[in-house]
C-alpha cells in the first residue's frame, strides 16, 4: 500500500522532516512533480491551516500557497485579525498531481488525490500537527477535511464550528480544535464570488475566536 510512513524520520524537528520529505517515495506523485512541497510558516504557529495539495505555482516554487488561492487565503485570514506571518500552512498531500490537455499540451491540470494518496501523506500532516502542537487546525475544503477528520466528513455540513480532532488522530495530551471550510480555489470558482469569501471570512473567524 502507499505509504509514507517508513520515509519520516524516527526523531528530529520540522526542519528534519522537511529534509526527509524531499526523498519521499511513499506514493507514485513524487515521479511527475518538481519537488515535495512542506509546510512552512512559524515554529511558534498557533494556528494551522491546511489545503488540499501543492497547485501549479507551489510546485515550481517549493512553498505552499504562493499562488492565487494563497493570495485569497491571505488577505482573508488577515482579514480576521491573524497575522499570516504567525500562522503555518501546508497540504493534505504533498505533491503537485496533475495531467496534461488531451492531444499533449504544455498546461499542467491540477486533479484530485485519491483517497489512498491522501492516507499515504497522512503521517507527514500528523507529524507536522505533533511538532507544531496548535490550538487551532483549518482544513480547507474536502480533501483536507477528511484527512484529519476520517473520510465521512463533509465540509457542507459541519463548516464553521469549532470540533474536536478525532480521539486517537494525534497521541498526546493537549489536542487542537479543528475548524473546516471551503477550499479558497473554490471560492476563485464560485458563481457567487463575494459571498462565498464571505463565507471562508466567517468560518476563519470562529478559528481566529479560539485561539488565545
Ligand atoms: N491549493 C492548495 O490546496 N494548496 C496550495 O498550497 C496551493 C493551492
Amino acid at each position: 500500500a502507499y505509504d509514507a510512513g517508513p520515509y519520516l524520520p524516527s526523531r528530529g524537528g520540522l526542519a528534519a522532516h522537511r529534509r526527509a520529505a524531499a526523498d519521499c517515495q511513499g506514493c507514485p506523485l513524487f515521479e511527475d512533480a518538481t519537488q515535495t512541497v512542506f509546510g512552512k510558516g512559524a515554529e511558534s504557529a498557533r494556528l494551522v491551516l491546511v489545503g488540499e495539495q501543492p497547485g501549479d505555482q507551489e510546485d515550481r516554487q517549493g512553498e505552499p500557497f504562493v499562488g492565487p488561492a494563497g493570495r485569497l487565503l491571505g488577505r482573508a485570514v488577515e482579514e480576521v485579525g491573524i497575522d499570516m506571518d504567525t500562522a503555518y500552512v501546508t497540504n493534505a498531500v504533498k505533491h503537485f498531481k496533475f495531467t496534461r490537455p488531451p492531444g499533449g499540451g504544455k498546461r499542467r491540470i491540477h486533479k484530485a488525490p485519491e483517497l489512498r494518496e491522501v492516507a499515504a501523506c497522512r503521517p507527514w500532516l500528523l507529524a507536522e500537527l505533533r511538532l507544531l502542537r496548535p490550538e487551532v487546525v483549518v482544513v480547507l475544503g474536502a480533501t483536507a477535511a477528511k484527512a484529519l477528520m476520517g473520510s465521512s466528513f463533509r465540509v457542507t455540513k459541519d463548516r464553521g464550528a469549532l470540533l474536536p480532532m478525532p480521539p486517537g488522530a494525534l497521541d498526546q495530551d493537549d489536542q487542537p480544535y479543528v475548524v473546516a471550510t471551503i477550499h479558497p480555489s473554490a471560492v476563485l470558482r464560485a458563481d457567487d464570488r463575494d459571498s462565498a469569501y464571505a463565507g471562508l471570512v466567517a468560518d476563519l473567524r470562529v478559528a481566529a475566536s479560539a485561539l488565545d
